[in-house]
């Protein structure tokens, strides 16, 4: 029986992701923001009557909240085998997180790269830990702008290129983790999971989602690749790797950019630094 950890995890591909690792009759903890969301997909996950289930509460908005989620998991679980970082937003406004930084950058981001960080040496106690994570194609649209960090300091918001940058902010987190972790037992690598039928799409006007909606997948189809990651005896070796459903896994220049993987990094350990 593995220790999964899935951000994310009460609904669209978190909650398939959980389910798909439950069937196998592993631990999967749910790390989710909404706990009654939460609770619904805990029954849910339990009705199935193969693995077991956790919830542990986290809001990435908070650097402190990620903070004592990641020590009270640690607490309990010195190994975790797999760990995926789903949990991720949308928003067309500009709005900020607690502590003060543009919210898709803090919450698809700086939010999941503490957490990460935090738990990464419980994943290095497993025999053969993976992280996973969400990336996204819209990278390719992405860039890393340090003025564009801060809320406050945003002077022109574009909530689609907010989330671009986001998700380049991922890949690149992935690939210098995996650089990182060249050697040893963990492998860090990330994936576009497809246009998918989920929530995220839900601050979308109803006609656009009404069309939309014609080109999603279900949640199921990601899941299945990221348990693919997760346990294929083929993925053993896979590191830094970046795969796609439904289009070609291309990378942008900035994303293969290690320059500027590692500049991200060190800028994010400086702001993360006090709870590391
Ligand atoms: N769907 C797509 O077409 C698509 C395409 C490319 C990449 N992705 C990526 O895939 C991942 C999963 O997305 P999805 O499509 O399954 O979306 P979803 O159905 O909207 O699920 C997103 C999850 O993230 C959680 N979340 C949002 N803000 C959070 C916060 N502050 N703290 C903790 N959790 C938070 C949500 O929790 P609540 O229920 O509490 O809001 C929800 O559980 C995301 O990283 C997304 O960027 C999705």
């Amino acid at each position: 029986m593995k220790t999964i950890v899935i951000t994310g995890a009460n609904t669209g591909i978190g909650l398939a992701t959980a389910e798909s690792f439950v069937q196998d009759g592993d631990h999967v903890i749910i790390a989710c923001r909404n706990l009654d969301k939460a609770e619904k997909a805990k029954q849910y996950l339990e009705s199935l009557n193969k693995g077991t289930v956790e919830i542990v509460q986290l809001d990435l908005n908070s650097l402190e909240q990620v903070n004592q989620a990641a020590n009270q998991l640690l607490q309990k679980y010195p190994q975790i085998d797999v760990l995926v970082n789903n949990a991720g937003m949308m928003t067309p406004e500009l709005e900020a997180t607690v502590d003060g930084y543009e919210k898709q950058f803090g919450v698809n981001y700086l939010g999941p790269f503490l957490w990460t960080m935090k738990l990464l040496p419980a994943v290095k106690n497993s025999e053969h830990g993976r992280i996973i994570h969400l990336a996204s194609m819209m990278h390719l649209m992405g860039s890393i702008k340090p003025e564009n960090f801060k809320a406050d300091q945003v002077k022109k918001y574009n909530g689609v290129l907010s989330y671009a940058n986001s998700k380049l902010a991922n890949l690149l987190f992935s690939n210098i983790l995996a650089k990182q972790l060249e050697g040893t037992n963990v492998t860090s690598n990330a994936l576009h999971p497809g246009g998918v039928d989920s929530e995220i799409y839900r601050e979308l006007p109803k006609y656009q989602y009404k069309v939309i909606k014609l080109f999603l997948i279900p949640t199921t189809k990601p899941a299945a690749l990221i348990k693919t990651i997760a346990t294929d005896p083929k993925w053993a070796n896979r590191n830094g790797d970046y795969v796609s459903l439904q289009t070609p896994a291309i990378k942008s220049s900035k994303a293969k950019d290690m320059q500027l993987a590692q500049q991200l990094y060190d800028q994010s350990i400086q702001f993360v630094g006090k709870y590391l």
